[in-house]
């Protein structure tokens, strides 16, 4: 596609931001859709925040932005509107600019179960318990994301424990915090283990965890993607669990802000996961 004088603009903000996947996708699906619209990296450092991001809002073809590490709760104070799920979560990857205003919201909770259905779609998990390794930012995500879709339950695991205690202090019932040390003897009964610590990733230590007590039909979601098959999903595998890779979720969160800036709801497909990789290898 040729971008023209009236081209719709996009991006993303983050410092650093050159290793974003974030371009390859947006650009994938503008030239698949043959729509006149470009979507750039842009790095912001902190302290031009608000500065940049209202600079945005004063092009007019400019629809909106993502946002990455270090702005996604910061950016919430310089924003009009934050919506209700973003808020739940505690930080915002997606802008919209309408009418003058910005728009905030968070689109990884519907990414991560965007990606599970699309995976299963008969949704064995509603009405089950699953587990969830971690309570960083993703974590918090996951857990709306899982309480949102109606598992019975949540059991949650952190070694930093006081930060599961925080999660379950801000979403209620439904969230039991236990110790670290439990996260093998916790997995009986259990229809989902999600890992979202960063444990796993290329250049960390894997998730320590013995699986012996999960089910044979659990499944097992990382949200990490590099490397696509993690320690922890090939140790599913092997023992016959279903398992999600963590590639689906950072797609599946791109749907809804191209949606909102260029009209048109992009489909996921393998395709699209083979080009976004082949950046990652
Ligand atoms: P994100 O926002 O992407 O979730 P984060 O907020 O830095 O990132 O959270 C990273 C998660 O990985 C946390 O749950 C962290 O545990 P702590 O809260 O105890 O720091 C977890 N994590 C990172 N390195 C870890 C390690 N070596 N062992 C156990 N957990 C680890």
């Amino acid at each position: 596609m040729k971008i023209t004088g009236k081209a719709l603009l996009a991006g993303v903000i983050g410092d650093p931001i050159s290793h974003s996947l974030s371009p390859r996708i947006h650009n994938y699906w503008l030239e698949k859709y043959k729509i006149d619209g470009a979507y750039i990296p842009l790095d912001i450092p902190v302290g031009n925040l608000q500065k940049a991001v209202r600079g945005l809002t004063q092009i007019p073809n400019f629809r909106g932005i993502n946002v990455t590490v270090p702005h996604k709760e910061s950016v919430m104070a310089i924003v009009d509107e934050v919506d209700a799920i973003a808020k739940r979560i505690g930080a915002v990857n997606t802008l919209l600019f309408k009418d003058g205003r910005i728009l905030a919201t968070n689109t990884d909770a519907y990414g991560f179960i965007a990606n599970l259905e699309q995976t299963i779609p008969r949704k064995p998990w509603i009405g089950k318990k699953a587990v969830v390794i971690g309570a960083g930012g993703a974590a918090r995500a996951v857990c709306v994301g899982l309480l949102d879709t109606g598992v019975s339950e949540i059991v949650l695991l952190n070694r930093t424990h006081g930060k599961a205690e925080k999660i379950q202090y801000d979403f209620g019932a439904g969230i039991t915090v236990v110790p670290w040390v439990s996260r093998s003897s916790v997995l009986g009964e259990t229809s989902l283990l999600v890992n979202t610590t960063t444990l796993g990733m290329n250049g960390n230590e894997p998730l320590s965890i013995d699986l012996d007590y999960l089910p044979a039909d659990a499944i097992v979601a990382d949200i990490v993607y590099k490397p696509l098959e993690t320690p922890l999903l090939k140790q599913a595998r092997q023992r016959g669990n279903i398992t999600v890779e963590g590639i689906g979720m950072l797609l599946h969160q791109a749907v809804a802000g191209f949606e909102a800036w260029f009209g048109v709801k992009p489909e996921v497909t393998k395709e699209l996961e083979t080009y976004v990789l082949q950046a990652t290898s």
